[in-house]
């Protein structure tokens, strides 16, 4: 059996990064303006610090200035209220962050809407969504985890996309639904596959690329795949580990991996696939919101 080829998730996000801090580079050499990320975390969710340390630090490293405010669990839901809207009318910071999820006494709906749409850079506003669907690619800012599933998609098939067959499972807000546009706008016929979805073997089976994104370990079966697919695994999930140790875990996707290698033609690894291109884009709309609050035209920061 052909083993696939492994789309190497930190490659292709260490060229868009790469990209971001050239570009930053001439920015602040042109305006004398230093781009600014600000991120705010309520709690202490482990996993949720360590992503907000890591965009912390990938900030820094592209050149950008990086707020980071944490708040105790039991912050009042006003005094976010009160971060978010200071954040809003501070000219110096041009990119906010609300890390998710938020405490249940907080609505994440209501803190998402409080953000400036220009400054989001999550792309989780609705007038962003709205955007986005609307195919106003121009001054929309996008989710970062689906546009990161294209550039790897790309890095595998090439740029052209146009007329695949792109199976997503998963019909979530962050990622599924906005993949769903990303990949329409490269042309591609989209399905969107879910729980209540009937027989998703054979939706899979028709699948030029797969994304995956449901949160479920291992879900998805290597012999659904068409041969030579391409699958891009957006799941996270810790198991139990017992080979490695009484009470040790590892990170699994949503992917049987071992089992798909061997017939899909690229498969993104967990970890070290589609989790590092979420910063990488994340730093992609820093710059670009930045640039736009001045005025300028967006520029083509992802790589080939
Ligand atoms: N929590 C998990 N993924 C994300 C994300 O992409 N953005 C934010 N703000 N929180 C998250």
């Amino acid at each position: 059996m052909s083993k696939a080829t492994i789309i190497d998730g930190k490659a292709v996000a260490a060229r868009v990064t790469d990209s971001v801090a050239e570009a930053t580079q001439a920015f602040v050499s042109e305006t004398g303006i230093t781009p600014c990320l600000a991120v705010v975390i309520v709690g202490e969710d482990p996993a949720s610090a360590v992503y907000v340390r890591n965009k912390g630090r990938m900030a820094e490293k592209v050149g950008f200035r990086s707020l980071r405010q944490t708040l105790p669990a039991d912050t009042p839901e006003t005094d976010l209220i009160a971060l978010i809207q200071e954040w809003n009318a501070d000219p110096s910071i041009n990119a906010i962050l609300v890390q998710l999820p938020l405490p249940d006494h907080i609505d994440d709906s209501k803190i998402i809407e409080l953000i400036a749409p220009e400054k989001d850079v999550d792309g989780f506003h609705p007038v962003n969504v709205g955007r986005l669907g609307a195919g106003r690619f121009g001054n929309a800012l996008i989710p970062c985890t689906p546009a990161g599933c294209v550039l790897l998609a790309k890095s595998a098939l090439g740029d052209d996309l146009t007329g695949l067959n792109v199976v997503i499972v998963g019909r979530s807000n962050i990622v599924g639904k906005p993949a769903a546009q990303l990949f329409l706008k490269e042309h591609c016929t989209v399905t969107i596959a879910h729980s209540r979805t009937k027989d998703l073997a054979a939706v899979i089976g028709g699948a030029d690329i797969i994304v995956a994104a449901v949160g479920r370990p291992k879900m998805i079966e290597g012999s659904w795949l068409k041969q030579g697919a391409t699958v891009i695994d957006v799941g996270i999930n810790r198991i139990p580990a017992p080979e490695k140790g009484e009470g040790k875990t590892r990170l699994v996707g949503d992917v049987d991996f071992d089992a798909a290698s061997d017939i899909a033609g690229a498969i993104t690894p967990v970890p070290g696939g589609v989790g590092p291109m979420t910063i990488a884009m994340l730093m992609a709309n820093t710059l670009t919101a930045t640039r736009r609050q001045h005025g300028l035209a967006d520029i083509a920061i992802a790589p080939k």
